[in-house]
């Protein structure tokens, strides 16, 4: 080929137009708009920033995201007069401004252009929202740029991962598992379609409809073309029966109560930020005796034997999937802590959580071990957690993706839980506070007193490589977790068991941490007079409170956690006002004050709002006695979290002191 060739050639290059295809999920918040100005679609970057923060699903009119601008009701306006007229432009472009949750005062220049169908009118619209600026805006880009990343790994691994499932021994055996008892019913989801080897099989072998959710694009693409290679060889036409979409897990909070007769996790879970919820919505949208087939590697799924055992045979297949095993192993390598993020033992509570009644759970030799499960929806709605209470346990799912059987675990399991929730709920406004404090910028050496197991501590060490951390507790179980759990990560930061009181040290700090500890100690002006000497003379004190006795607010109310508070305050000896009761005594200059709000705005915040307020409710009841209803408690949450109305507070007060 000639030079003048190859410049033809690449003229009409047309693998161009396959490159175009996944674009739109590797660029910055872009989304799709129907002629009606609805959510058609969007990228990994707009589903990370703003459709998981403030709850969007596909279908939803665009104002449901105008609503959370800063300028909403102005841009609102404007639409209208803009794009309700005959004359509506081809392109336009403003400017957004909105509060984040995570990431502060965003600001965004949108721009969207139309796109035309055949005959010149409007077909969509595409919308790209470019952050000018942002309160974190560094990690605003770490978090997007992660987000593009793992929508890559994902990619990776599914093309690997679709060669390596057929050559594998025992897959047969695995799709038998999944799909037997699901034929007979008429209304069938497959949340995320993986591989789509169980999805084409299940169509193969006939039945009732399938509706589809995958949210990748490289997958959904491999798909259509195994679908289409199949219809073809069957001359089989499945458009009547298959209704496959672009959709994350949550989407499923869009079908109705009682819509399916059976649903298909094969593997797809992994894709989910919250696999409780998403079994919570199975459940919702089940038939009563309803099936959930669930497919999935655990943390006993063994890979390495998994490879090795490719090893042992030869021959000629093996060289032609070597690239592909090779493939497979560099992928799992990144997805690996979510594919095997889960125990067998986890996988049944979760189940148990949300409502199951786990029919048959088998551990099947394939690819390492990989559990085959059956779950049927309970007998009815409200069963699951009066049976819960039965069972003797309303649990929740941990942080680290365990479950903890609220009724049953003790005091110090909770307490930890607890804290642990805490700091990463208000981490972010935490942070807010510190970065724009003087003192706290120009400090090196900082101590925390009452630091618990750390959680906060080593928020801050990891946020702050360059600042010296030690975190001081009088409760040496506490202190000893910390150095377990955080000792050899962080550097910079070491933990002592040390009474506030009681404790000389020789050294002084630049700035003290006292972070919901003051309601828990007596002496106030002791403490006081205690901190005086531990402080060097320019440096500060942060005391960080509830902001009064009632500081929380849910709509719409929570009546069983009112109930709790009620009893609390009644028993509780802690000082809920301690922050003003510091700041009349006088015995340190007041340098700021401050309120905050921590809210719940986001599907995974309000879970974690819910889990937080359960583990203070069982804590509660464990060590003071109180009479409380976790059950009710649970349910009531449930409601609260599915209400789309729903929001929820905490107020808290920063008090910055110094000598
Ligand atoms: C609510 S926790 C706060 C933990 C941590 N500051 C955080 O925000 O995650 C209160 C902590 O204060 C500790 N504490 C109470 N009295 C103390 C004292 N006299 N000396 C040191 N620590 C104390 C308790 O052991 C407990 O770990």
């Amino acid at each position: 080929m000639n030079a003048h060739d190859r410049k033809e050639e690449q003229a009409v290059r047309p693998f161009i137009r396959d490159l175009r295809r996944p674009v739109l999920d590797l660029i910055g918040p872009t989304y799709l708009l129907d002629e009606s100005y609805c959510l058609l679609d969007w990228n990994p970057a707009f589903e990370e920033l703003f459709a998981k923060e403030f709850g969007l699903f596909i279908g939803t009119h665009i104002t449901a995201l105008m609503n959370h601008m800063d300028n909403g009701a102005e841009v609102i306006d404007r639409s209208l007069n803009i794009f309700r007229t005959a004359d509506v432009p081809l392109t336009h472009c403003e400017v957004f401004t909105l509060r984040h949750p995570r990431f502060g005062a965003v600001t965004t220049q949108k721009i969207a252009g139309q796109i035309m169908d055949e005959r010149g009118r409007t077909k969509a619209w595409v919308v790209s929202l470019n952050v000018l600026n942002a309160d974190r805006m560094q990690e605003l880009w770490l978090e997007l740029m992660a987000a593009i990343e793992r929508e890559v790994a994902w990619s990776q691994y599914a093309v690997a991962y679709d060669r390596v499932f057929e050559a594998s021994p025992g897959h047969e055996t695995v799709l038998e598992k999944a799909l037997t008892g699901l034929a007979g019913g008429a209304e069938c989801l497959h949340v995320g379609i993986g591989t789509g080897t169980p999805l084409l099989r299940q169509l193969k072998e006939g039945g009732g409809r399938i509706w589809a959710l995958e949210p990748n694009e490289t997958l959904l693409e491999f798909f259509r073309k195994k679908l289409g290679a199949q219809q073809r060889l069957l001359r089989a036409d499945y458009g009547p029966r298959l209704k496959a979409s672009k959709g994350r897990p949550r989407n499923i909070s869009l079908f109705s109560p009682g819509h399916f007769d059976s649903i298909v996790m094969f593997d797809g879970h992994y894709r989910a930020d919250d696999i409780l919820r998403v079994l919570e919505e199975s459940h919702r949208v089940l038939k009563k005796d309803g099936l959930l087939s669930w497919t999935t590697f655990s943390k006993e799924t063994d890979f390495e034997k998994f490879f090795g055992s490719f090893g042992a045979q030869g021959g000629a297949d093996l060289k032609e999937l070597r690239p592909w095993l090779a493939a497979y192993q560099e992928a799992l390598k990144r997805l690996d802590p979510r594919i095997r993020s889960l125990s067998p033992g986890q996988i049944e509570g979760l189940l148990a959580d949300a409502g199951f009644e786990v029919a048959s759970m088998e551990n099947i030799d394939f690819q390492g071990g990989c559990l085959s499960i059956k779950a049927a929806r309970a007998e009815k709605e409200t069963s699951r957690h009066s049976s819960r209470a039965a069972r003797g346990g309303v649990r929740i799912t941990t942080l680290e993706g365990g479950v903890l059987d609220l009724e049953k675990a003790d005091s110090r399991r909770i307490y930890d839980e607890l804290l642990r929730i805490q700091a990463r709920v208000t981490f972010a406004d935490d942070l807010k506070y510190l970065v724009d404090e003087p003192a706290w910028n120009s400090s090196t050496e900082i101590l925390e007193l009452g630091c618990g197991p750390g959680y906060f501590l080593a928020n801050l060490a990891r946020y702050f490589p360059q600042k010296r951390f030690l975190g001081v507790d009088v409760d040496k179980g506490f202190v000893d977790a910390a150095c377990r759990r955080h000792g050899a990560e962080l550097s910079n930061a070491a933990f002592d068991t040390q009474n506030i009181y009681e404790w000389r040290p020789e050294r002084k700090f630049d700035y003290i941490l006292l972070r919901f500890v003051a309601q828990h100690l007596p002496d106030h002006p002791a403490l006081l007079a205690r901190l005086k000497e531990l402080l060097r003379p320019d440096g500060r004190v942060l005391v960080i409170e509830s902001a009064d006795k009632y500081a929380y607010k849910f709509v719409p109310r929570v009546p069983a956690l009112e109930d709790v508070f009620t009893q609390m305050a009644s028993k509780e000896k802690n000082d809920r006002e301690a922050a003003s009761h510091l700041m009349a005594l006088k015995f340190m200059k007041t340098i700021g004050y401050q309120k905050m709000l921590i809210s719940s705005m986001g599907e995974e915040r309000a879970h974690l709002f819910a889990n937080w307020f359960l583990l203070i409710a069982a804590l509660v009841r464990r060590e003071h006695g109180a009479q409380v209803d976790l059950g009710r408690l649970a349910l009531e949450f449930h409601k609260w979290k599915e209400d789309k109305h729903s929001y929820g507070h905490w107020s808290l007060e920063y008090l910055l002191l110094g000598k």
